[in-house]
């Protein structure tokens, strides 16, 4: 027998909830979630879990889709509805479904499910034997190179660049190296030599980018793959962004800063005009 799920309102068999696939739980990992532990049938610590969950939203920016007594009267009868004894009950709100943009839609309505399963877990005061553990480097989320969905820090980087009257954000570690865009890379010139930080892992390694450096080797543009601060951008001759919505993209701000003369460089212009080139291309 199919287990009961609890979705948007009502309670149906898991086989039957659909996801759309434009929600942005499923895009950009723009969600979040609770487990909670059930015992004899009883939630464990629910309101802790609701408050660390009500907080989640409100950090996100994402209305709270129940008050506390519905949550726990829907997770309690999630619990009852699939005969659970001894599991975990999980809920996820996502932000809701709307276009795929980075910018974050107005007016999403949040999506909201609630599953609840049998689960023996481990007694250990039973097996009081141990565990064995490993370390590894704590890189959560580092590996930038991979074009994961897990792009919650890009949407909210990319809207609060919106809410400052800018196009783009772009990510500076605590040590003030510039790495990318949100959905793009980035390229400065100093004193006619080109610069984007190196696709060494910390950046994702943007087709675009890519494209840019060809482009300016064969017009002969001296071009480096090398890290540079927040302080050296400030200074820059030039600055544009690289990607695959963005195509060469002029930058004539950062911040406060006007950059240039505040209006599209000639390395920029060359590299813009070379790059239409390569679309055209597309048009034989
Ligand atoms: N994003 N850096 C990041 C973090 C990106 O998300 C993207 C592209 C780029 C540029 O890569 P490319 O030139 O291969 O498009 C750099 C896509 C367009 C997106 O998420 O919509």
């Amino acid at each position: 027998m199919s287990n009961v799920c609890w979705m948007n309102g009502s309670f149906r068999p898991e086989s039957e909830a659909k996801i759309s696939i434009f929600d942005r739980g499923l895009l950009f990992g723009d969600s979040v979630y609770e487990v909670l532990r059930v015992h004899h049938g009883r939630l464990f610590r629910a309101h802790d879990h609701y408050a660390r969950m009500r907080n989640g939203l409100a950090e996100l920016g994402i209305a709270a889709p129940m008050d506390e007594e519905t949550f726990v009267r829907v997770l309690t009868k999630l619990v009852e509805r699939n005969g659970v004894r001894d599991g975990t009950v999980y809920m996820q709100v996502t932000r809701g479904a709307g276009p795929r943009t980075h910018l974050i839609p107005k007016e999403l309505a949040p999506t909201v499910f609630a599953l609840a399963k049998e689960v023996a877990l481990p007694s250990w005061s039973e097996h009081p034997q141990g565990v064995s553990i490993i370390t590894v480097p704590e890189e959560r989320w580092r590996r930038c190179r991979i074009k994961t969905t897990m792009l919650l820090p890009n949407t909210l980087a990319k809207q609060r660049a919106a809410d400052a009257g800018a196009y783009e954000a772009v990510f500076v570690t605590d040590d003030g190296e510039v790495r990318e865009g949100c959905s793009s890379n980035l390229f400065a010139v100093f004193q006619d030599r080109l610069c984007t930080a190196p696709a060494e892992g910390s950046i994702l390694p943007g087709i675009t980018r890519a494209v840019v450096l060809e482009l300016a080797e064969s017009l002969g543009l001296p071009a480096e793959e090398k890290r540079f601060t927040l302080e050296d951008l400030l200074q820059a001759d030039e600055v544009f962004l690289a990607g695959t919505t963005n195509d060469v993209c002029p930058v004539v701000q950062v911040n406060d800063t006007t950059i240039g003369q505040g209006v599209p460089g000639p390395v920029t212009r060359k590299l813009m005009d070379a790059f239409a080139g390569e679309l055209k291309a597309l048009e034989v």
